[in-house]
């Protein structure tokens, strides 16, 4: 129920507002956000890396509505990854992509062609793109990008989202050399039709899409904080014969940073999902939506991290 009403609260214009000029949700977002600007991504970043953590970093930088504004989130990637390669922060960064910010509802080539552009940086830069999952009705047209782009990117990596009933059948598709593959549960409001909708059917698609990439040629991003989830990835590893470097574990910043750190400490690669920039607030919402306890520990969190 609360997660609905957070998942409907990422498109209120009007609550945005609020929210955006509430203390309480500046609070909040410091939390899960490095800061608004690159030099704040840059400054987290080391902070990781030097905590021996791997980093994805996504540029929050609203909706994007016209062909201007995905330009702009282009050169917000470009301009970021220059900065990443200056600063010695690559390969332990890459940079996360949503493709709807590169203007996919306005014309998929020109997303694509953003893309592209992120991807030649990012090479140049000695790291990786990961192409987000959204919501349902743009997954085809994500994984045909993906498709287009590992041609001369092939470290290009996909999300694949357990809660959807086609899933499996990408995971299948997906599980091949070379090819990165971040498993979530996934996080915006899907319909029956498309999507489980029980937490525990949610999670046994999440299993079964674990022993496909585990058992496959790819390279597995297994992404989430469910402690079940985390123990059964690492069993699977083991059981398919992964040494660490075979996979990796991706976990939200300034979400169970004990277990980010306690993974970390016992040889696994893990890397964080760092967001940063001002439009925050649809960020801010899913995670809200995906705990919504989070609001309650508000003071807690004020003076620990
Ligand atoms: P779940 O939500 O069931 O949480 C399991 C446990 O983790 C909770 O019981 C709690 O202990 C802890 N926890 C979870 N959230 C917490 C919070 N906010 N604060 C404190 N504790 C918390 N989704 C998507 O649709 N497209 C995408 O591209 C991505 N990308 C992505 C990248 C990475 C690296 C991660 C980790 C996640 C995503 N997601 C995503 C989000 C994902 O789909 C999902 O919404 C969240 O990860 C929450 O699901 P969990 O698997 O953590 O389990």
């Amino acid at each position: 129920m609360l997660r609905t009403l957070f998942l409907a609260a990422a498109g209120s214009a009007r609550l945005e507002r609020l929210v955006e000029s509430a203390p309480a949700g500046k609070a909040i977002v410091s939390r899960f956000v490095a800061g608004e600007t690159a030099a704040d991504a840059l400054r987290t970043s080391r902070e990781l890396a030097d905590d021996g953590l791997g980093i994805s970093l996504d540029y929050l930088g609203g909706e994007t509505v016209t062909p201007e504004q995905a330009e702009a989130v282009r050169d917000a990637y470009v301009a970021l990854l220059a900065g990443l390669r200056e600063t010695g922060l690559t390969p332990a960064a890459e940079v996360s992509l949503k493709l709807s910010a590169l203007g996919q509802r306005l014309d998929e080539k020109l997303a694509y062609e953003n893309a592209r552009a992120v991807c030649a940086a990012a090479a140049d830069a000695g790291t990786a793109v990961t192409l987000d999952a959204e919501d349902h009705t743009t997954t085809d047209a994500t994984l045909e990008t993906l498709a287009d782009l590992r041609r001369d990117f092939p470290s290009t990596g996909a999300v694949l989202q357990a809660y959807l009933r086609r899933t499996e059948g990408d995971c299948r598709e997906l599980a091949t050399a070379g090819s990165r593959v971040r498993l979530c549960k996934g996080a915006y409001a899907e319909p029956e039709s498309v999507a489980f909708q029980s937490a525990l059917d949610v999670d046994k698609s999440y299993v079964r899409c674990l022993n496909i990439l585990m058992s496959g040629e790819g390279y597995p991003m297994v992404a989430t904080h469910d402690p079940r989830l985390i123990a059964i990835a690492e069993d699977r590893a083991r059981w398919f014969d992964r040494s660490t470097g075979e996979y990796e574990f991706q976990l939200l910043y300034g979400v169970r940073t004990e277990e980010q750190a306690r993974l970390a400490a016992g040889g696994q690669s893990v890397r964080v999902y760092l967001p940063y920039g001002s439009q925050w607030y649809g960020y801010l919402m899913r995670r809200l939506a995906d705990r919504p306890a989070t609001l309650t520990t508000l003071p807690r969190s004020l003076t620990r991290r």
